[in-house]
């Protein structure tokens, strides 16, 4: 099952972090959204699409990247990491890929450390998240997809 995952993750890596486990637990490439000028996703069986929550959804780069390149019918999941109001989450994307006629297989997120505004003043919130439990949910997730 050859599988993409595409993703933003910049505030701590976090995301990049929990992708990386689920490409352990199964083949994945994993493709920075704001590093590939052009990609085809029609080369893949299944693509996931992952990002940090920045105000309340999935950064936009992720959304504008699947509106540009998802394939019609295509199967995705997705992937998201939060600091503690994860608020729409992956809509947007979930949309584009309904629109598409893309199932979604699965939708998989947890928390991320998070020292944004004010939360830096006490030392962020989520603090050792991802951790180890919540990469071995993201494995088990990601094996879960067959
Ligand atoms: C600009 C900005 C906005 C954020 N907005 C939210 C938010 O609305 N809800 C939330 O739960 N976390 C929010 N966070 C925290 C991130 O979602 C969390 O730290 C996430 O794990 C970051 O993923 P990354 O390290 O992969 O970029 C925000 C962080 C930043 C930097």
């Amino acid at each position: 099952m050859k599988t993409a995952i595409c993703y933003y993750s910049r505030h701590h890596g976090n995301t990049l972090r929990v992708i990386e486990a689920m490409a352990e637990a199964g083949d994945a490439e994993l493709i920075d959204v704001t590093a590939r000028s052009a990609v085809r996703l029609e080369d893949y069986d299944r693509v996931g699409f992952a990002s940090g929550i920045y105000g309340f959804e999935f950064h936009r780069a992720v959304a504008d990247f699947a509106r540009k390149y998802l394939p019609q019918g295509k199967p995705v999941f997705l992937v998201y990491t939060y600091g503690g109001a994860k608020g729409a989450g992956a809509k947007a994307v979930a949309k584009i890929a309904e629109e598409r006629g893309c199932p979604v297989l699965g939708e998989f997120g947890c928390r991320g450390f998070d020292t944004f505004g004010p939360f830096k003043l006490a030392g962020g919130i989520a603090k050792g998240h991802p951790d180890a439990l919540d990469l071995e949910d993201a494995r088990k997730f990601y094996r879960s997809l067959g």
